[in-house]
């Protein structure tokens, strides 16, 4: 699909996508604006040009400029007070960027570059816009270089801002939360207003993940534009409001107060910022995101991720070679194909006060390295894999007391600690070039297929002599660069995101990372409301979920092993418990489960999602997963009635016409199971807390 010139319509051009347009163009005059004219279903293509009109005014006014809220990049100046997305300061203060269009670039049938100069202060602005034949998601960045021989300095510097059509509620979808809560879903009307969401944590962060869906939708029904950022570092998202009925959305990377310098000849270039209209609702937007997430981001989306388990919440720091081998033997005949060992094997890390940079195998505990601990894992059937937490060092520690100056720091300043632990500064050479240097080493050596990126503080005194507040992009592209090298050098190798659980999950990270450690909070229902998050955006193949054990160690709640498996069956199985614990019962209960989930893996990680019913965790619930002929159910019931669940639950996406076999081996037909509906088992009055099932279908022959 292609970026085309509007027939007709001098400096307006129209991004075409498979099912829809965004037509945009130039309107110059005193103040030269790139504006947005349309963004929504396709129009034939004699329609383009009736779309690109001028934005009309509700009133004349000496107060406001109506154009400003559809400008594809709003700058600080001229006749603007929206919230800017481009903000310079020239030499002498000089403020108020005035751009005068270039040129338009054409890099290839799917990408556009417009490009816009200050005609006194030399910044040259390109705004991109690039479509594929495959999504509706259009993808956009601004590059912006310094030609002049003075030096300009940037406030802001959005990937770009989209205009949402008027709607009566402007209704809006968004995840908000902390550490172990992260992606609570928030939905409502915005306000009149600007609402932000932000990260100032140098990370993506649990506060909050840098989406928004706009739409006076339901999950089923209803136009929904959506606009998320591929960014991993701290980010600022602001959805404006306008009492004047505009609403526009404009995203970039960094937070407010940070000044980036733009040298002579020098350039940055932002990460992109996506935006997607869907119809059909929430529900259709979050497939269309997974699509595009396993088509354009993720490395791969074609494979089946691993049923894998997790050494931490059963050892702690307390990690041994025979403490490992025991819970590897008995993961092993659980039918687990993944064995990571988490923190606590290097260095002296034996609490987490002491160790953190001393990327070596523990004298102590592993006096002849991990080798014989991996061979070992091998052995039994699984492939091996490793905690590590490249950005982080301890004080107390070899590599500090070596290199205190590769910490984010300032003369002058404390450097305060969280969880006993300073920031490394990869945005220095010597910083990156010492990573990839062990991490290969260590992959190397051990032959690992999966390494569990943490990353367990934000930011402080974030100071870099040499960058001042580039820091804040170039860590974050610097983290970037260690994982693709470390991949293109290990093509084998997976990578898991964490970030104390979720607090590094977007679409910048997902380029080079498998799967996102989605919280630490394992405690079933809580985990439903926070996948229920995590499901607005990414596939479920990215969302690991681990059964831990009961009482939950961070809730104390009890839920029973088949409901935890449950939950955590419908995004990437993993196991976190301490397994020497579990009864000869629950292991078997286990190994029946894990076997089950293999059956259906491929349609839960590759499958089209649909959140058929309930609040996740808080009443009975249910989501459907669909590949090909094949259909997955889970259905739960966290509490004995307190509120009367649906009689029936009612699928989605099915062929009407075709007929659907249970397990049981019952037939019925499409139409039926989506518009009468089955019954639950396990939504009914009688029973106990925690209830829940998997309903296996699989379309068949026969048509009525
Ligand atoms: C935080 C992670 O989220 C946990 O899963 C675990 O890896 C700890 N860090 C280890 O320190």
């Amino acid at each position: 699909m292609p970026v085309i010139p509007v027939p007709g319509r001098d400096h307006t051009w129209a991004a075409l996508t498979p099912a829809t347009a965004y037509v945009f163009g130039v309107e110059s005059g005193d103040d030269t604006r790139v504006v947005q004219h349309y963004w929504g279903p396709r129009l034939p293509g004699a329609a383009l040009g009736e779309v690109a009109d001028a934005v009309p005014a509700w009133i004349a006014t000496g107060f406001l400029d109506p154009a400003d809220a559809a400008e594809l990049l709003p700058v600080d100046g001229g006749r603007r007070w929206g919230v800017p997305s481009l903000q310079a300061v020239y030499p002498g203060g000089v403020r108020s960027v005035e751009l005068a269009f270039d040129r338009a670039v054409q890099h290839g049938p799917d990408e556009l570059e417009l490009v816009l100069r200050d005609q006194v202060y030399g910044l040259c602005v390109g705004l991109r816009v690039r479509v594929h034949d495959d999504t509706d998601v259009i993808e956009r960045w601004t590059e912006v270089a310094n030609d002049s021989g003075e030096p300009v300095h940037l406030q802001r510097l959005d990937s770009g801002a989209w205009a949402v059509p008027e709607q009566a509620g402007f209704g809006y979808a968004g995840v908000a939360g902390g550490w172990a809560r992260e992606t609570q879903l928030h939905r409502g009307e915005l306000p009149p207003g600007e609402t932000t969401f932000t990260s100032r944590t140098g990370t993506t962060s649990h506060k909050a993940n840098p989406w928004i869906m706009i739409g006076d939708a339901s999950e089923t029904g209803g136009e929904v534009w959506s606009v998320a950022l591929a960014w991993s570092g701290s980010w600022r998202l602001t959805a404006q409001r306008r009492p004047e009925g505009d609403l526009a959305v404009t995203a970039g990377f960094g937070h407010e107060g940070l000044t980036w310098p733009l040298a002579p000849g020098g350039s940055l270039r932002t990460p992109s910022v996506l935006g997607l209209h869907t119809t059909g609702g929430y529900g259709a937007a979050s497939r269309a995101w997974h699509a595009y997430a396993r088509g354009h981001v993720l490395p791969t989306p074609a494979e089946e991720r691993p049923v894998l388990y997790n050494s931490w919440e059963a050892t702690g720091f307390d990690v041994s070679e025979d403490g490992q081998l025991a819970l590897a033997r008995r993961a092993a005949e659980l039918g687990v194909e993944l064995f990571v060992v988490d923190d606590g094997w290097f260095g002296t890390r034996t609490d987490d006060t002491r160790g953190l940079g001393d990327w070596w195998p523990n004298p102590d505990r592993f006096p002849q390295g991990l080798g014989k601990l991996f061979d070992g894992v091998r052995e039994l059937g699984m492939q091996a894999g490793l905690w590590v937490e490249p950005e982080m060092v301890n004080p107390d520690s070899d590599l500090y007391r070596e290199h205190p100056g590769w910490t984010l720091h300032y003369p002058g300043r404390r450097r305060d600690t969280m969880r006993h632990q300073l920031v490394l500064n990869f945005a220095r050479d010597d910083v990156r070039a010492w990573a990839l240097g062990w991490l290969d080493g260590l992959v190397a050596e051990y032959g690992l297929a999966y390494l569990k990126w943490d990353m367990n503080r934000s930011f402080s005194q974030a100071g870099w002599a040499e960058g001042g507040d580039l820091l804040w992009i170039e860590h974050t592209r610097g983290v970037y660069a260690v994982m693709d090298e470390l991949r293109a050098r290990h093509p084998g190798l997976r990578i898991e995101s964490c970030s104390g659980g979720g607090g590094r999950a977007d679409f910048g990270i997902l380029r080079r990372t498998d799967q996102v450690w989605t919280s630490d909070n394992t405690d079933a229902r809580h985990r439903q409301t926070i996948q229920e998050g995590f499901s607005y955006l990414y596939p479920a193949s990215a969302m690991s979920c681990w059964v831990t054990d009961s009482p939950n160690p961070i809730t104390g709640r009890e839920v029973p092993l088949r409901y935890r498996f449950h939950v955590a069956m419908a995004g990437t199985l993993g196991i976190g418990g301490d397994l020497a614990r579990w009864s000869e019962a629950e292991l078997a209960e286990a190994r029946e489960l894990v076997a089950a989930y293999k059956a259906v893996r491929p349609v839960v990680q590759h499958g089209e999602l649909h959140r058929l019913t309930g609040s996740p965790g808080t009443s009975a619930s249910a989501v459907q997963y669909t590949l090909g002929e094949r259909v997955v159910v889970f259905a739960y019931n966290p509490y004995t009635l307190d509120e009367r669940p649906p009689r029936r639950l009612r699928l989605a996406g099915l062929d009407p016409e075709a007929l659907y076999e249970d397990e049981a081996g019952v037939r019925r037909h499409g139409a039926a199971l989506m518009h009468h509906g089955l019954v639950v088992p396990s939504w009914s009055l009688s029973g106990t807390d925690y209830r829940s099932e998997m309903l296996v279908l699989r379309r068949v022959e026969g048509r009525s």
